[in-house]
């Protein structure tokens, strides 16, 4: 039930620094060191290539996990769209594991891939909200994301579990094929809570940003490079999807490659900055767009703020921090869709899980 809450999407939005740490309860042994499921990190460890397979926000969380999977487990990765795995195979490797990442569980795209590499003789790792799904029923292995019922078409609570949830597989593979990991996640983890909390706190700034930049605009443009871009093309979809605003998410250095053309006086530009290696590249690109009569809105994070930044947001590991910069987005999306009058919690023409293909 929603209790006090207008809609669901905001009591689920305030939910997910309390999902992060159920997650790391549940995915901790007695010794309290983080602990998955044995057969599972084995799997992980035997395939020389993991294909995560997804859809919308799902997809979103599993380029994430491509990026902490590559950098903490050293596998290679690939993530792909459910719809167009189907129709466009790629060239498999030898020893593929298949991760499918769904909220619902019943995603009848995502279902079809699984079928069809089930047939090949490929064995699947559904990471999922719901157990006992179709999705969870048919692979071999199966990691929940202990989230709590959904109800909300767009999805919030799913997406951060699924990065915490990838997050700590990837560490527990690495550390399982003997590997020195310089993080402690589950302290990470913890801190990443915190900072959640801090985040939905800022409730009344996020409600200013939505009036000042969304009230009226036909469009809205996102931008953010290396994970924040991956987080900029989720912080789009739940704008576009509750609000109805065309909103895009775009690799800061493509801007330039043609649509900076789109840019006109006034277009609401929010801009991610919380990656140290790229944080005066997409202060550049700010400028370019700024130069063209945009209206920036930095979100970054302490430590590489400066002086314009609309928020900071709290420091989190820095592999880490979609878990906390998409926080501020869902928020944005939340009041935007409000103020316009918008039906936050069932927005045209979706449903919250898409069984047709
Ligand atoms: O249940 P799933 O995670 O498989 O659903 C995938 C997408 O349909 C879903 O994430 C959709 O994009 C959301 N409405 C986005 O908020």
């Amino acid at each position: 039930e929603k209790g006090t809450y207008p809609h669901y999407m905001l009591k689920e939005i305030d939910e997910q620094p309390l999902v992060i740490r159920r997650l790391i309860e549940k995915y901790r042994n007695e010794q309290g060191e983080l602990a998955i499921d044995e057969e599972i990190v084995q799997a992980v460890n035997e395939a020389d290539r993991l294909y995560i397979v997804a859809c919308g926000t799902s997809y979103h969380a599993g380029l994430v996990g491509k990026q902490l999977m590559e950098n903490w487990a050293k596998i290679p990765v690939e993530v792909h769209i459910a719809s167009e795995f189907s129709y466009n195979m790629p060239l498999l490797s030898e020893k593929p594991l298949f991760i499918y990442i769904s909220q619902s569980g019943e995603t009848a795209d995502s279902r079809a891939v699984l079928v069809r590499t089930k047939e090949l003789g490929h064995k699947s790792l559904t990471i999922t909200n719901v157990p006992g799904s179709t999705l969870s029923r048919e692979a071999d292995y199966t990691l929940l994301l202990h989230a709590g019922p959904e109800i909300a078409v767009a999805s919030t609570k799913a997406y951060t579990a699924q990065i915490a949830v990838l997050a700590m597989l990837a560490a527990v593979a690495a550390k399982a094929k003997g590997m020195a990991l310089d993080v402690d996640v589950t302290k990470e983890l913890g801190i990443v809570a915190n900072a959640m909390d801090t985040l939905c706190d800022a409730k009344h700034e996020m409600e200013q940003i939505a009036r000042e930049y969304l009230a009226t605009t036909r469009n809205c443009f996102f931008i953010g490079r290396a994970v924040d871009y991956y987080v900029v093309l989720e912080g789009a979809l739940k704008l576009k999807e509750i609000s109805y605003i065309q909103a895009e998410g775009f690799a800061g250095g493509e801007l330039k490659h043609g649509t900076i053309a789109l840019i006109e006086n006034g277009t609401p530009v929010i801009a991610l900055a919380t990656q140290e290696h790229v944080n005066l590249s997409i202060r550049g690109n700010v400028k370019e767009v700024v130069a063209r009569g945009a209206n920036p809105c930095i979100i970054s994070m302490k430590g590489l703020d400066m002086e314009d930044d609309r928020f900071v947001i709290p420091a989190v590991h820095p592999m880490l921090t979609p878990l906390a910069s998409v926080v501020p987005l869902q928020l944005i999306a939340y009041y935007a869709a409000l103020h316009r009058g918008c039906d936050v919690d069932k927005p045209r023409n979706l449903a919250k899980s898409v069984t047709v293909e």
